[in-house]
């Protein structure tokens, strides 16, 4: 049941990703405290998946496909949210992606499309959501780093590469626009149960490291779970952590502070 008072009363919330996984969970979570929710997908039958949800159970939501990489599909993504939502004064820049193979193995080719997904998509969602925010006075967003942005793995240079960008790239927004009422943090997950952390526990075995479930648990206690993330993730959402700016909050069960 929808809470008409709820943490995102009134907010507007733009996922990319929010088809599968943490996109999802947050999604979900969001609604659940009042959001109308805006599911941005490059997979239509799983973003219309998580939309129905959200409406069955009371909620409102749009859905847009679109390959986040790309500037025109974007573009007309986030116009067509915002015309049945109303504008945008949320966006969680989730929508990512993953190669793992030893760095002499990679081609240009796969640099440049992970860095389209992983990196790029954020300049342009920002950039297509941010006018919508300073007209307003106020805006969140939250982009979704890793701990992989501040500990590499063997397998990971590129993978690694791109969210450190996503790192920098929330906080070099936070220091531009705090002045217009943005406030631009990053999450960065642990292991985290969805299809895209067990295809990356998956693939790093494969390579020879060890991401058995006794490695997991020395180094985070247990896989996260999709909600983990959500819950922390509503927090940078809404109005409680409104002086709140330009950080990375990890949700990791303390695998970086070691
Ligand atoms: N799962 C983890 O262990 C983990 C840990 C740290 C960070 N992350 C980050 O989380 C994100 C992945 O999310 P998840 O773990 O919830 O995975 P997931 O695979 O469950 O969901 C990813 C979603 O993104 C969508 N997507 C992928 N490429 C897209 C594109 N080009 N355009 C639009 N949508 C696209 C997929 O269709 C899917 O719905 C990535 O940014 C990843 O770096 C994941």
């Amino acid at each position: 049941m929808v809470a008409a008072t709820g943490r995102l009363a009134g907010k507007v919330v733009l996922i990319s990703g929010g088809g599968s996984g943490m996109g999802r969970a947050s999604a979900l979570l969001f609604a659940e405290e009042g959001a109308s929710v805006g599911i941005v997908d490059i997979d239509g039958d799983a973003a219309q998946a998580t939309a129905r949800d959200v409406t069955s159970a009371g909620g409102r939501a749009a859905v847009a496909v679109a390959d986040v990489s790309q500037e025109n599909q974007v573009r007309s993504a986030v116009s067509s949210i915002s015309s049945e939502l109303g504008a945008v004064t949320t966006l969680f820049n989730h929508a990512g992606t993953i190669i793992v193979k030893p760095f002499l193995d990679l081609t240009v080719q796969e640099w440049d499309w992970l860095h389209g997904i992983n990196v790029r998509s954020m300049f342009l969602m920002t950039r297509a959501v941010l006018p919508q925010m300073l007209a307003n006075g106020e805006g969140s967003i939250i982009c979704t780093s890793s701990i992989s942005a501040v500990a590499a793995t063997p397998n990971e240079v590129l993978y690694d590469t791109t969210k450190g960008a996503c790192h920098m790239f929330a906080r070099a927004i936070a220091v531009e626009y705090r002045d217009r009422g943005i406030r631009c943090n990053a999450i960065c997950p642990g292991f985290i149960r969805t299809p895209h952390g067990l295809h990356e526990i998956e693939a790093l075995g494969e390579h020879g490291v060890d991401t058995s479930s006794s490695a997991l648990a020395e180094q985070q206690g247990r896989i996260g779970e999709p909600e983990d993330v959500a819950r922390a993730a509503l927090f940078l959402a809404s109005d409680d952590s409104r002086f709140v700016n330009g950080h990375h909050l990890f949700v990791d069960n303390g695998f970086t502070a070691v």
